[in-house]
């Protein structure tokens, strides 16, 4: 099996819903996880590209938090009708999605 070239880290972190803050979790995480990975292995590319659950990315207002490694990109409010963006843009065609970068990436 080859070594994946781009790794997805999906928060799937749950806190109680009477939190603040929210979580990930309580806005779907897991049906994105599953969609990203459906995706993927219907274009063929489970072999490249690893789907992976996290710990919470200190975003948690602004989830669903996605980071993308290699590279430092990370994607807010990350929907399923994001999936097929993010996956023919940014980890095929190389251009992250700018317009679900997260505030302090996009800014920098
Ligand atoms: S719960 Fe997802 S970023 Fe904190």
């Amino acid at each position: 099996m080859p070594t994946p070239t781009h790794t997805l880290w999906i928060c799937d972190s749950a806190r109680p819903q009477i939190h603040g803050r929210g979580c990930c979790n309580d806005r779907g995480s897991e049906r994105l996880l599953e969609h990203f990975a459906a995706a993927l292995e219907r274009k063929g590319l489970s072999d490249r590209i690893a789907v992976i659950p996290s710990s919470c990315m200190a975003n948690c207002p602004m989830g669903i938090s996605v980071k993308v490694t290699p590279g430092r990109v990370c994607y807010s409010q990350v929907q399923l009708e994001d999936v097929d963006e993010i996956i023919e843009r940014h980890l095929l065609g190389g251009e992250p999605v700018t317009r679900l970068l997260t505030q302090e990436i996009a800014s920098d």
